[in-house]
């Protein structure tokens, strides 16, 4: 008989090597896969495309309903479009990464996203791995497993400076304070921040491998299957 649906949530800030982890996670599993970050970064893309000023919180809540967000689940090919159009490649701007945060924190937007991520979890016959901030504690708080991934600053900065810009060192160092300002900002808010569920387990990256942290995770996903 097939395996009952899991349903795995991924937290944690940026470059921690969740993204990577959660989409090998997933086809080795035969999951689904869902990139929330990519929702608020779609909804953040509309906003600057539509001229709406993403500082002012009033303006983003009332214009938050009007995209159609859309996310593909195949973790060997993750998609997102807004109104039809393909934002995969706009979403990943320096621009967008600048404004993510302000937007996300907007509790209107998290309100419609977060609906929309539960609906496509609750659409996953046979489960899913769902990467964000806030999945354990707000999202999917019933979720089979949950995981939090930690890592040092600086190994989280020199992981998404190798990603962006290369290893020059005037990259990293503005990556460093860029990354650092967006974690305060995600875990400082007022909705749902950045946090780890009580009943997440940490796994801290800073001295593994990619292929160790998948390998972690699978496993404790086992664990849970041959339990349930
Ligand atoms: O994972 P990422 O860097 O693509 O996420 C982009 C931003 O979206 C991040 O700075 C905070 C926000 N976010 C959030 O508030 N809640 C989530 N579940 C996922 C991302």
């Amino acid at each position: 008989t097939a395996p009952a649906a899991v349903v795995v949530a991924i937290d944690g800030p940026s470059g921690t090597g969740k993204s990577s982890t959660s989409k090998a996670v997933a086809a080795q599993l035969g999951l689904s896969y869902l990139d929330t970050g990519a929702q608020y970064r779609a909804m953040t893309w509309w906003m600057i495309t539509n001229g709406i000023d993403v500082t002012d919180a009033a303006a983003v809540a009332t214009a938050a309903a009007k995209p159609v967000l859309v996310s593909g689940t195949d973790p060997a090919h993750p998609t997102i479009t807004v109104d039809g159009a393909d934002a995969s490649g706009p979403i990943r701007t320096q621009e967008v990464t600048s404004r993510v945060s302000a937007v996300s924190a907007v509790p209107e937007v998290r309100t419609l996203v977060t609906e929309l991520q539960r609906s496509i979890a609750a659409a996953a016959e046979r489960g899913i791995v769902v990467e964000g901030r806030d999945i354990g504690t707000t999202v999917l708080p019933d979720a089979d497993l949950k995981i939090f991934l930690t890592a040092s600053p600086e190994a989280r900065a020199a992981r998404r400076s190798g990603e962006l810009t290369g290893k020059d060192a005037a990259g990293l160092a503005a990556t460093r304070e860029a990354l650092i300002k967006r974690d305060a900002a995600d875990s400082g808010r007022k909705t749902s921040p950045l946090a780890k569920a009580g009943d997440a387990v940490e796994v801290d990256t800073t001295e593994l491998t990619l292929q160790q942290v998948i390998e972690c995770v699978v496993t404790l996903v086992e664990e849970k299957r041959a339990a349930a």
